[in-house]
């Protein structure tokens, strides 16, 4: 696997490999890779001649009070993860190197439709970070299909949008959740938690599973739902962020109409703010 810092190097690169006729398919992170990362790259050789990934911690996503200092940076262990997992090159950018003409004036792409609920709330201009560099990725790699994991569900959901509205020739592919075998899904975050934290951990999907079991049984009392997912998740030592039952299409809160659902759910616990989802249809 090659390792590249630089966009015109880069794109030297992928130019011989787009003229060779070769599908190429992108999966970006953060870095800091595990078991959920690995699987959007497998998924992406299914599909792919080339498969190119990047690591790039993006200061836009991340608030004032957020966790971007301590962010975890493993670049060594995760160029070898990516090697040894059939990866073929690893596009790694300085801050610079993406944002050359500083930070606060860059030009920004926004999806408002969908960026300022749910996490956008808890996290104002983190969709915008996200969708600005995700379009320069992008635009730099020109991928034939991009890899995104579901976890990040309303991430992928403006990803999406974002493609469509800006009529990128990128298909863009989701992933289902990575989880251990108590359920939790898997997230850089989880390393800020200790081995009691991870275990109380694990109730966060469980309660979107007892939301679900609830619907599925026919309460669609789904204000009350929510308050009793938050104070169930309060009871095991959670701080509330949101639990909120939408419609899957425009992460919306769902009535008793909608029969494809989503419940999205964050909460924080110790050192880390964990989210989760679970999509289902009713009927
Ligand atoms: O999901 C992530 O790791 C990031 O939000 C992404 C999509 C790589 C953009 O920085």
């Amino acid at each position: 696997m090659e390792t590249i810092y630089e966009i015109a190097a880069l794109r030297d690169e992928l130019k011989n490999i787009r003229m060779a006729g070769k599908k190429i398919g992108f999966v970006p992170t953060m870095g800091n890779l595990h078991e959920g990362h690995i699987s959007l790259v497998h998924e992406a050789l299914k599909q792919a001649d080339i498969v190119v990934s990047s690591i790039f911690v993006n200061p836009l996503q991340f608030g004032a009070n957020e966790d971007l200092d301590n962010y975890p940076k493993t670049l060594e262990n995760d160029q070898q993860l990516l090697e040894d997992n059939g990866c073929h090159i690893l596009f790694t950018p300085s801050v610079k190197e993406m944002y050359p003409n500083g930070q606060g004036i860059e030009t920004i792409v926004e999806v408002p439709a969908l960026s300022n609920t749910h996490c956008g709330a808890s996290r104002p201009g983190h969709f915008r970070g996200v969708a600005t560099v995700v379009t320069k990725l992008f635009g730099i790699v020109q991928p034939d299909f991009a890899v995104f994991g579901m976890k990040d569900f309303q991430q992928l959901a403006v990803i999406r949008r974002m493609t469509a509205d800006l009529s990128l020739p990128v298909e863009i592919i989701g992933v289902p959740t990575a989880r251990n075998s108590k359920g939790l899904a898997l997230s850089s975050r989880n390393g800020y938690l200790d081995n009691e934290q991870l275990d109380i951990a694990t109730q966060l999907f469980a309660t979107l599973n007892w939301l679900k079991e609830q619907i599925e049984g026919g309460d669609s009392d789904y204000s009350a739902l929510e308050e009793a997912a938050n104070k169930r998740l309060e009871d095991n030592g959670f701080s509330r962020d949101y639990v909120h039952i939408c419609s899957q299409s425009e992460l919306l809160p769902a009535n008793e109409n909608d029969q494809d659902l989503v419940i999205l759910a964050a909460a924080q616990l110790g050192p880390a703010r964990l989210i989760d989802n679970l999509a289902f249809s009713l009927s």
